[in-house]
């Protein structure tokens, strides 16, 4: 069967490959669910991997199937399966449990092995082909409403794991009940959080470079958030002026922002850091202030990376939640829709970041 493959390490080496078709007995004790790929989103992660700055091969394997955003439909279950039928949707989870308490605890999200287990990323073929075989544990079930949007489940999943994170830790005090919150960022990951921290009632401002109008600041307008160019005016400002952020979630991807964000946090808030940052960037910080308001204040910043089933589970709902509040929104994410897999690599190579663009999605096989 067709797949998209690189050599990890390699620059521009993804190509369509022939690779052999996954067989259920894969896994073991008849729990193997044999998954036809659907759909399947692509994000800056899957452009490093393709460029050799990320990624891993599979033991045993010279090569890595990339592809880590997914959505299918079941063709085939071993005779322990009784989770899923023939003919559901599925969407799989990214990253499977590896050595260490928190995996064996189902939160391989929150290992601390250094070596983590990623459909696509690390260790684990991903799904830019026609078949994949996992266990119904890794296999998140997809009511047929949400068909046209499920590709859509992984990166919402990391913002649910994030906010879910920031509540978890907010706990702390007692009786906290956010209304306000900032993104930075409006890429999909900082799309997705608007509306779902909309979904939560909080007035939200989004934060990006650009000015607005365009593509990006309607569709944070649409959902209800306020959209603002950090051109115009910059967190700091905003902050001060219109009143704290109790939640800040940076989705930026450009780190500097991150320590502005610290000390645009007020006492007792919670900063969410989720942007994946390869570079090197270095900058000059107060470091004796942010530190001293830190402590005076009860900040609390936390990173967050991937999810865990629950956080899944509750991106089905929000995105439900989403179709139904704001009809037609989360399809308009998808800025590119490309047909089948031979045109990948090129799409993969070329991956458009910049503010025209939101998300490209591949539709690898037609929607039953
Ligand atoms: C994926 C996450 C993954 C992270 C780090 C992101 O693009 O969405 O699931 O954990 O990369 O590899
Ligand atoms: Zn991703």
């Amino acid at each position: 069967m067709k797949a998209i493959t690189v050599f990890p390490g390699k620059p521009d080496s993804a190509h369509v490959a022939d690779v052999p078709r996954p067989r259920i007995e894969e896994v073991a004790g008849g729990r193997g669910v044999l998954v036809k790929v659907l759909k399947v989103g692509l994000d800056g992660t899957d452009k490093e991997i393709s460029a050799g700055e990320y990624g891993t091969a599979p033991v045993g394997s010279d090569y890595l199937v990339i592809g880590h955003e997914s959505f299918g439909v079941v063709e085939e279950v071993g005779e322990r399966v009784s989770e899923l039928v023939r003919g559901e949707f599925v969407v799989a989870m990214v990253r499977h449990p590896g050595e260490g308490l928190y995996d064996s605890l189902g939160l391989p999200d929150m290992t601390t092995s250094e070596t983590y287990h990623e459909h696509g990323i690390s260790l684990l073929h991903g799904f830019l082909t026609e078949y994949y075989v996992d266990a119904p544990e890794q296999l998140i079930k997809i009511p047929p409403g949400l068909k046209k949007v499920a590709v859509l489940l992984e990166p919402t999943s990391v913002v649910e794991k994030g906010i879910q994170q920031a509540f978890e830790i907010q706990r702390r005090l007692k009786i906290w009940r956010p209304q306000r919150a900032a993104v930075l960022g409006a890429g999909p990951i900082g799309l997705l959080a608007t509306a779902i921290l909309r979904l939560r009632g909080m007035e939200v401002v989004t934060f990006a470079l650009e000015r607005p109008p365009y593509l990006r600041s309607e569709l944070v307008e649409a959902v209800g958030a306020r959209y603002q160019s950090t051109q115009e005016r910059p967190l700091s400002a905003v902050a001060a002026e219109d009143g704290r952020f109790e939640l800040i979630f940076e989705a930026s991807g450009f780190s500097p922002l991150a320590f502005e964000a610290m000390r645009a946090l007020s006492k007792n808030d919670v900063l969410v850091l989720s942007s994946v940052t390869g570079g090197h960037r270095e900058i000059r910080v107060p470091a004796d202030v942010i530190n001293l308001e830190f402590v005076l204040g009860n900040k609390v910043m936390v990173g967050t990376v991937n999810a865990n089933r629950e956080a899944f589970e509750s991106g089905v709902r929000d995105l439900a939640m989403a179709e139904a509040q704001y009809p037609g929104w989360l399809e308009r994410l998808v800025t590119r829709r490309v047909e089948g897999l031979d045109k990948c690599p090129q799409e993969v190579r070329l991956l458009d970041m910049g503010p025209g663009a939101i998300k490209t999605c591949v539709d690898v096989a037609q929607l039953p």
